[in-house]
């Protein structure tokens, strides 16, 4: 069997509770359960509960934007993998470039944080990407090799995480990755995943791609055939984009 598609939305440090509340029902109301695919919203950590709540029992699945690898303890700001879980989350994000850039997260930090979700039943999105600067001394490969290995230790249980592909020069500039280099990227990826974990991991793990997803350019990225769906920021703000990504996810990957 394929894989099947995976549109995922990280609103970053966006929304209170009655926009948020707003968006939820915009996105539930208008999710067409017949659609072949699976759908996770990542809202700031105080919106994770009553997010979960407008979207219980349907099949849409609330996710985290970050955890911390800890139990419990005096870590001052953050929240354990079983907080996370009572509070309703299916997913956590983890190593997304701005919590690598801005807030200094390194891949021996990444690799416990990836640990720690799964052993808690959390699924991983386990994001990696190149900066430009990277990409224009030809260190693409190179950074997401290294990336991969650093996050991910050989022992997880690799069926609960799934890789995104965020070219850091690409998120929230408008400025996509072209098809052609995004399939590239994950082709690697998926070919390096067969490397460490086997063939059949490769096969199975999904790839999603991120940065200026919108709905005029998601056909087009999603056609590739090692891009299994997208991680969206911007566009998933408004109901009915994110739900246009979606159905593009839905079609192309399928059809
Ligand atoms: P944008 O879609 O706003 O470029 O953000 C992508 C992203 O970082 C998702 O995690």
């Amino acid at each position: 069997m394929g894989r099947r598609p995976f549109v995922a939305g990280n609103w970053k440090m966006h929304n209170t509770l009655a926009g948020a509340r707003e968006l939820m029902r915009g996105l539930r109301d208008g999710f067409d359960t017949s659609w072949p695919v699976d759908v996770a919203v990542c809202p700031p950590n105080p919106l994770l509960y009553p997010m979960g709540k407008e979207v219980d029992g349907t099949a849409i699945k609330v996710g985290a934007q970050n955890v911390h690898f800890e139990a419990q303890g005096a870590f001052t700001g953050e929240i354990s993998p079983e907080m996370l879980k009572h509070a309703g989350c299916t997913y956590v994000i983890v190593g997304h470039s701005e919590r690598r850039q801005i807030f200094g997260e390194t891949g021996q930090f990444l690799r416990k944080k990836v640990s720690a979700a799964l052993k808690e039943g959390l699924e991983v999105i386990y994001c990696v990407g190149e900066t430009l600067n990277e990409r224009e001394n030809n260190a693409t490969i190179r950074v997401i090799e290294r990336q991969l290995g650093e996050g991910l230790e050989a022992s997880i249980d690799l069926s609960r995480v799934t890789i995104a592909y965020e070219p850091v020069w690409a998120i929230g500039t408008g400025r996509q990755a072209t098809p052609d280099q995004a399939q590239e990227v994950h082709a690697f990826i998926r070919e390096k995943i067969g490397g460490v974990f086997g063939p059949r991991e490769a096969g199975e793990i999904r790839i999603l791609y991120g940065g200026s997803v919108k709905p005029s350019n998601a056909e087009g990225l999603l056609s590739c055939p090692d891009v299994d769906g997208a991680l969206v920021g911007g566009a998933c703000l408004v109901a009915d984009d994110f739900l246009s990504i979606i159905s593009t996810a839905a079609r192309t990957k399928t059809s």
